[in-house]
């Protein structure tokens, strides 16, 4: 019965002895808790409970890691070959370089060549797994079973206190005492997916700082005059140059019934702010009007949309001639008016009046302020044992597979201390 009821008691721990020991010893439930089961935080419960430390990760979502299985298509993109602290924002971009130099892309490659998953490089140093992203996931809950670490998941969490010296955690199996605890929980973004705002409360409740949060990687919106224009070409995509104040992306931009997307647009609203202009080049790395010139000089019939069809896609430049108001014959157009089309092509102003938020965003810029917390471990410098990893924290990276980098990173980082 003694036992039954220890085993009850202490539900993370299997064997007898485990429990006559802990008995004996009064220990706290567990050396490491972990709030959050996505990327970060079996990452950070690996590396811990590698290290011997009795873990516990806990996850409000019926399943661990959702946004690994959706990512990348699908696909993961789990990493980059590029890693580099410019490919990161918040208020201090510099905070994310210890974890991201101590535990590197070279890293998680070298774990996933030992877990047999595949992988291959797409463009821009992306790495995508060749298989389904559910192999990472498989791949991450079963090192951490491994490992000894223990996955609750369809557990609420609530209130996270100071207890002696470690720290009670209230869930709906009871409060768990912990002697330290890594908040993993994510930022906001898509909600259906799990994402709570929790970890921001939690480093609030302890009085640490929390920098603005907004939407990022997320496809902007328009006015209804701007989508008028924008929606008949719903489905065209443009190899563009995306640019807003210093800032630019070369990538592909997508036309959406809702405005515009694509990985270029995506990219630049992380930069992007409410009242700002931004300036798409739909033709990068052509001369816009040398083309068209050379198109006239060929003489025929030929009109505005041929010509612009070697720049841009045909029913983009079907769309740009209608919009123009120019007819007739190419030959026949002013060489200054065909000078005035390519310029308006290469710097075609845009006023998003928003982004589709939340809903679709792929993380949340800012979080729990890089002032407050170690750049080697991620521990609270105020209050030590309390730690905080991955997209909750002031660190959001650039499209394709920055984020989960940093993720893994800091969750190392964590997970060697705690
Ligand atoms: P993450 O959000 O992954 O995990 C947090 C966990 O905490 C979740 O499991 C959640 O259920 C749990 N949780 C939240 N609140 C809780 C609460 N109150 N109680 C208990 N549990 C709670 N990045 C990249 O590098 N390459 C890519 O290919 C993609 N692709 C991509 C696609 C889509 C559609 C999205 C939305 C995002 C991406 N990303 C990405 C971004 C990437 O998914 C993101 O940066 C990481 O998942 C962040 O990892 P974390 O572990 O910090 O949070």
């Amino acid at each position: 019965t003694v036992r039954r009821c220890l085993a009850k008691r202490f539900p993370g721990r299997k064997g007898e002895d485990a429990i006559f020991r802990r008995l004996l010893e009064d220990e706290l439930d567990w050396d490491v808790m972990v709030l959050g089961a996505g990327a970060a935080g079996l990452f950070a419960g690996i590396e811990a409970a590698r290290r011997g430390r009795r873990v516990l990760v806990v996850d409000h979502a019926a399943k661990p890691a959702e946004k690994i299985r959706i990512s990348g298509g699908g696909r993961c993109n789990f990493t980059n070959l590029e890693i580099s602290a410019d490919r990161y924002l918040g208020r201090n971009p510099r905070f994310a370089l210890s974890a991201l130099k101590r535990f590197t892309q070279w890293d998680f490659i070298a774990r996933m060549d030992a877990a047999g998953i595949a992988w291959h490089e797409k463009t821009l140093g992306q790495l995508f797994c060749d298989g389904p992203a559910t192999q990472v996931v498989d791949w991450l809950t079963g090192d951490l079973a491994a490992v000894g670490g223990t996955l609750w998941t369809g557990c609420s969490l609530g209130a996270v206190a100071r207890q002696g010296n470690g720290f009670a955690v209230e869930t709906d199996r009871g409060v768990q005492e912990a002697a330290a605890v890594i908040v993993a929980t994510g930022g906001k973004s898509i909600p259906k997916m799990g994402a709570s705002g929790y970890g921001y409360r939690v480093a609030e409740s302890f009085s640490l700082a929390v920098t603005e949060t907004r939407p990022a990687l997320v496809p902007l919106t328009f006015a209804e005059q701007e989508l008028v224009w924008l929606k008949p070409l719903a489905g065209v995509a443009v190899q563009g140059r995306v640019s807003c104040g210093k800032t630019g992306f070369d990538e592909a931009v997508l036309f959406t019934h809702r405005g515009l997307s694509g990985p270029a647009i995506l990219q630049i609203s992380s930069y992007w702010r409410e009242g700002q202009a931004i300036s798409v080049n739909l033709c990068p790395g052509q001369d816009g009007a040398a083309v068209l010139r050379a198109a006239k000089a060929s003489g025929g019939k030929g009109h505005l949309a041929g010509a612009l069809a070697r720049l841009v896609p045909e029913r983009l430049a079907r769309h740009l001639a209608e919009a123009s108001g120019l007819s007739g014959p190419l030959a026949e157009m002013p060489g200054a008016v065909l000078d005035r089309v390519a310029a308006g092509l290469a710097d075609w102003r845009l006023m998003p009046v928003g982004s589709e938020g939340y809903r679709t965003a792929e993380v949340t810029l800012g979080g729990v302020d890089t002032d407050g917390l170690d750049a080697r471990t991620m521990e609270a410098k105020a209050v030590p044992g309390l730690y905080f990893v991955g997209e909750v924290v002031d660190v959001t990276g650039w499209l394709g597979g920055y984020n989960f980098q940093w993720a893994w990173s800091s969750g190392w980082a964590a997970g060697q201390v705690a």
